[in-house]
């Protein structure tokens, strides 16, 4: 029997790499739901190939074509979520968005393949007791999430999880270079090709920062027992450490049609997307060397956020994407994404323990008060 799959983000970077896995094991998948923000042209070419039985856009829902049933905004995310025949969604939208239509497939007992990191770093306390409740399986698609799930046999007997980070386009870059950085070089991964806002987000560590409070989640772990380590070849995808001293690491080459496949196939493994083998003498070294927690300040304030709990991360993880979006558009500089977040962070008094509501409200309160900071800033610069 073919997996009934839906993906949430079809057109993004996660979202056509899942698609190509899925092109090579057609036997093994159907897809039943696709949805798009914006570009629907693409969206158009994935009907024609993957022939969808609804889809579901953020704009324009009159220029898709060639699909009959066609859903709109964050609605027709939810009509995706709620459709029980699915066996897995994967959830590889951007940002805030992809929360509410998580919780959604939980509630209906679908199981999921997470991409969308913001979904455990908002509400990851809500979403881990959920997906208990409801014996819902959550396998992590992040490539150090994933390497972590594949080294795990029985979490009571690790004693850390060690995450490693490629160290982004300013590893060898000094504070300067970063203060004075453009988008081009912000957006300039050496390693990975992704979304602009997961991009920025590695060149300052923050996306580190979110994987740190991810892993707290998806695998229970105090954040004192989480390590980041920083390891520019992105061969070793993580790794654990057991009581005994074992270490444990999942390598491979930088790809992320592996990761993916592994979360949409688990837990079963099949011959897929595989460009080259694996060459230990070929990669011929591996370095590993300690972040700099001064020159990427955000791994700071991830742990201290994550420490803290409730919506203290909710208010980390707006002003962040509420600044990289300004950085993406010119308003502020590389920097000023960690002073403005810092401080919209630090002026927060997180609820502890909150319900989903107060997420949404505390989020949406953030948002508002990181874009006046922003305006006010920004019209400082231009005067
Ligand atoms: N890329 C990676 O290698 C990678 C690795 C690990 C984790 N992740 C995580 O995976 C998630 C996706 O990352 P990405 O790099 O694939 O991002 P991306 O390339 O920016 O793609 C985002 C997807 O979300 C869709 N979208 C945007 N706004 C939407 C809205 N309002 N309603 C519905 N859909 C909307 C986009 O549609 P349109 O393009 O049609 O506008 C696109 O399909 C992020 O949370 C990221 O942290 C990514």
């Amino acid at each position: 029997m073919k997996k009934r799959i839906s993906i949430l983000g079809s057109t993004g970077s996660i979202g056509t790499q899942a698609l190509e896995v899925i092109e090579k094991l057609s036997d093994k998948f159907e897809i039943v739901g696709l949805s798009a923000g914006g570009n629907v042209d693409l969206l158009n070419e994935q009907i024609v190939k993957f022939k969808p039985e609804y889809v579901s856009v953020s704009k324009n829902p009159e220029k898709v074509v060639g699909c009959k049933k066609v859903l709109f905004g964050s609605e027709g995310l939810e009509e995706i979520c709620s459709d029980k025949s699915v066996d897995i969604i994967l959830v590889a939208v951007s940002g805030k968005i992809g929360l509410k239509p998580t919780l959604t497939a939980i509630k209906n007992g679908i199981n999921i393949a997470l991409a969308n990191k913001e979904t455990l770093v908002m509400a990851g306390d809500i979403v881990m007791d959920l997906a208990k409740q409801n014996g819902v399986s959550i396998i992590p698609v992040d490539s150090e999430h994933c390497a972590i799930h594949q080294c795990i046999k029985d979490i009571s007997q690790v004693d850390r999880l060690i995450i490693t980070a490629s160290g982004g386009p300013f590893l060898n870059k000094t504070i300067e270079d970063m203060k004075s950085a453009t988008v081009e070089q912000a957006l300039a991964h050496p390693r990975w090709n992704m979304g602009r806002k997961i991009t920025v987000d590695s060149a300052t560590l923050m996306n580190k920062g979110l994987e740190i409070i991810e892993a707290h989640h998806l695998f229970n772990m105090p954040y004192d027992r989480i390590k980041v380590v920083v390891h520019p070849q992105s061969i070793v995808h993580s790794a654990i450490e057991y009581v005994d001293g074992s270490v444990i690491a999942q390598l491979g080459l930088p790809s992320m049609h592996i990761p993916i496949q592994y979360a949409i196939t688990y837990p079963d493994r099949f011959e897929g997307i595989k460009s080259k083998s694996f060459s230990f003498s070929e990669i011929a070294r591996l370095d590993f060397i300690e972040p700099d927690f001064k020159k990427f300040p955000f791994l700071n304030l991830a742990y201290d956020a994550g420490k803290i709990g409730g919506t203290a991360t909710v208010a980390l993880n707006g002003a962040d994407e509420e600044a990289v979006f300004a950085f993406l558009e010119g308003k502020i500089k590389l920097y000023d994404i960690y002073d403005i977040t810092e401080k919209i962070y630090s002026s927060h008094s997180p609820v502890l323990k909150p319900t989903i509501d107060e997420i949404f409200e505390v989020d949406k309160d953030i948002r508002e008060q990181t874009k006046d900071l922003i305006k006010r800033s920004y019209l400082c610069l231009s005067i």
